[in-house]
């Protein structure tokens, strides 16, 4: 029942998104500027927990609006009622709900849905990536110079030495194109799926990533932090790209990299 019970919470989530979106509803700032949070992700969040407690009461839940409810389960939901939240309230389809799975401390699973774009992608540890039941794979893409990638900039910490706007700053300076779309979980979703190579990011929360992170290493990519590391959602810095780029952007990511 855990597949069919994550796909049924994104789906009952993605109902929410599509019920409000540019509609009238009430929009509040959590800590730093323009740090949304609408009364949509409250809805959202309300319908995911729903249909994982009818299901399994006694896993824990890990969730954005909410914080925790601890439990003694060797399974955690980890979710983004909306991820792309400044977005959604502007209007702009780039935002999805993200739910991830951990057994054991390990991800074992992963959906994330955006209901405007109908992309509905999904992972299993072990099993490949889906967009829409169809198998994705990361692309072929060897250099740097040649790749689209994307990035986020985080609510604050912008200006820290060798932080977003440095590394943004060095590689669009070299001509490299590097997109800003705003959600993390569709930057990752479209790095499994081949559109970009690569993504990067300085600060992301643990729900931001939880699901997106195992459905590009399904897609056959890498997930590190910035020295390499294998990734773990619990802490901030993401590199995730195709493998084949992997090193030479982690290279331009790290401070060695002024000397290019
Ligand atoms: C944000 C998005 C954005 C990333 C921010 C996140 P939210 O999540 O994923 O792309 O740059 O760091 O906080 O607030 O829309 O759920
Ligand atoms: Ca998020
Ligand atoms: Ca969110």
């Amino acid at each position: 029942m855990l597949k069919p019970t994550l796909i049924k919470a994104a789906e009952a989530g993605a109902v929410v998104l599509r019920e409000f979106f540019r509609q009238e509803y009430v929009i509040s700032n959590k800590e730093g500027v323009n740090n949304l949070v609408t009364e949509a992700d409250h809805a959202s969040e309300k319908v995911i927990f729903e249909t994982i407690k009818a299901e399994f009461p006694d896993h824990y839940i890990l969730s954005e609006e909410s914080g925790e409810i601890v439990m003694d389960s060797s399974y955690k939901w980890i979710i983004d009622p909306i991820d792309g939240t400044v977005n959604f309230a502007h209007g702009i389809p780039i935002c999805c709900v993200s739910i991830g799975l951990e057994q054991d401390g390990e991800m074992i699973m992963g959906a994330v849905y955006n209901p405007f774009f109908n992309e509905f992608y999904f992972a299993q540890k072990g099993y490949g990536a889906s967009l829409n039941d169809k198998k994705i794979q990361v692309s072929d893409q060897t250099e740097v110079m040649k790749s689209c990638l994307v990035t986020g900039f985080p609510y604050t910490y912008l200006d820290h030495p060798n932080g977003p706007l440095e590394v943004f700053s060095r590689l669009i300076r070299k001509g490299v194109p590097v997109r800003r779309l705003g959600s993390a979980a569709m930057d990752l979703c479209w790095v499994a799926d081949g559109r970009f190579d690569g993504f990067y990011e300085h600060k992301l929360q643990t729900w931001d990533s939880a699901a997106g992170f195992l459905i590009v290493e399904e897609a056959g990519g890498r997930v590190s932090d910035f020295s390499g590391n294998k990734y773990s959602p619990y802490q901030p810095r993401i590199v995730a790209s195709n493998g084949k780029i992997h090193d030479e952007l982690l290279s331009w990511i790290n401070i060695e990299a002024d000397k290019k």
